[in-house]
């Protein structure tokens, strides 16, 4: 009986019907559960858009989590790279582990290997005691780098040896450490023109490539720009307690035909400030056309160039130039009213209590030479904030340009970002 039943079961015919049933059944539950496992994901990280290509990066990211594989995440800036990492460590065994996100292009060159790999006390003149890095408090977990095409040189040698040995040093140590840290980078820069420019180490790029998620460019995914719009309009239309907008077929139109620069930063920006200005919510082409760039800024780049690489047309830095000129001209001049203004007070309240007040010397005072340098600290601070405010607004949140509009390096406007809490 036993041996009828086995032979039943191990014919070559059941065997075969149960094998294709088995990867039917596999097959059939994988593309089941991917639908489902992307919805939810989508919704878990707030991923709003049905892209096939930002679909495949999500899958991309969920496989790659399971292994220690090292994974570049590219794409222009704004197109939404900082999901990617969250999803990897959310999705691999690292997941208990601890997590973090370093701006590699916001923090200052001499402090960056401190910062990633840390240091002994007395290593340099600032070292009072010694310093975890992130390379060690993240031992066991996830370490996002983020803008990894900012990091200088040195640092690339640093972290090349780490990834590739799980060694490093502290700075002022010979001691060599070890740890065990998954690394995940991003980046908007066209890496291969900074290698070619000898900016980026390629061995490094090779070893921080060996997964590329290439996030689509807002343009390339139009299928995606009313629903996200639709989603941001409700967020802020809720957050400023605003009636609901709603964009007329035109309008729809003209947003899925502009060449968003910017990405979903800027979509984001853009809905933002409709929600608040307009006063009727129905949003007509022409409205939204105030809001858009104008036609100039449309210009075919796919990664952006490595800032040190715009040496070899010098049109667009005299262009920067003469608006730095012509800021400096505007600014001169408000601070000349306000010097007139103050000095205009300072002599007026010298003399208010005098039945006979002399003339009014509009002329400079030595009281208003004296004031100056405070005011003209507070206004440097308040117009390069302003300034700053203006060109990411205007460039749609796109940094890099905005640093060139205001004439600052991209790593010094991430700072003055931060700073001003813009
Ligand atoms: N698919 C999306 N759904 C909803 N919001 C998104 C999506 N992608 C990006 N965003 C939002 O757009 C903004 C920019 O995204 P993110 O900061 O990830 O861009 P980035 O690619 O890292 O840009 P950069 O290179 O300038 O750092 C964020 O506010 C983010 O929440
Ligand atoms: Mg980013």
């Amino acid at each position: 009986m036993t041996y009828a039943r086995f032979t039943v079961f191990f014919t070559p015919k059941f065997a075969y019907i149960k094998k294709k049933y088995y990867f039917c059944n596999l097959f059939a539950r994988y593309i089941y559960m991917t639908q489902q496992d992307l919805l939810a994901i989508k919704q878990r990280f707030g991923i709003i858009g049905q892209n096939a290509q930002l679909n495949r990066d999500i899958e991309i990211a969920v496989q790659v989590a399971r292994t220690d594989l090292s994974v570049l995440i590219t794409g222009e800036s704004g197109v939404g790279k900082e999901h990617f990492p969250k999803i990897i460590h959310a999705f691999s065994a690292r997941k208990h582990g601890a997590y973090f996100a370093v701006n590699c292009g916001a923090i200052p060159e001499g402090t960056i290997d401190s910062e990633l790999f840390g240091h002994e006390k007395g290593a340099f003149t600032d070292a009072k005691s010694e310093h975890k890095g992130y390379f060690e408090i993240a031992d066991g977990g996830t370490l996002f780098l983020d803008e990894v095409g900012e990091l200088p040189l040195q640092t690339q040698v640093r972290l090349l040896r780490v990834l590739e040995t799980g060694e490093y040093l502290r700075m002022g140590s010979s001691t060599v450490r070890k740890t065990n840290v998954r690394v995940v980078a991003a980046t908007n820069l066209n890496m291969r023109q900074a290698i070619d420019d000898g900016r980026f180490r390629e061995d490094l790029y090779y070893r921080l490539n060996t997964v590329e998620i290439r996030v689509p460019a807002l343009r390339d995914r139009k299928e995606d720009i009313p629903l996200l719009f639709r989603k941001f309009a409700v967020d802020f239309c809720n957050r400023y307690q605003m009636p609901p907008l709603s964009l007329n077929d035109e309008a729809t139109r003209l947003l899925q035909d502009s060449y968003w620069r910017g990405n979903i930063r800027q979509l984001k920006n853009i809905a933002e400030q409709i929600a608040v200005i307009e006063m009727d919510h129905q949003i007509s082409a022409d409205t939204l056309r105030k809001y858009l760039p104008q036609e100039e800024n449309r210009q075919e780049i796919v990664l952006r160039e490595p800032s040190r690489n715009a040496g070899k047309d010098y049109s667009h830095e005299l262009g920067i130039l003469y608006n730095m000129v012509m800021q400096n001209k505007k600014d001169l001049e408000e601070l000349r009213a306000l010097l007139d203004s103050s000095t205009r007070n300072i002599e007026i309240s010298k003399y208010r209590n005098h039945d006979k007040a002399p003339a009014i010397d509009l002329s400079p005072s030595r009281e208003a030479e004296e004031i100056l340098p405070i005011e003209d600290n507070l206004r440097i601070d308040e117009g390069e904030r302003e300034r700053i405010r203006k060109a990411l607004a205007l460039s749609g949140g796109n940094r890099k340009v905005a640093a060139e509009k205001v004439g600052l390096s991209e790593r010094t406007l991430y700072r003055k970002i931060k700073e001003y809490g813009l």
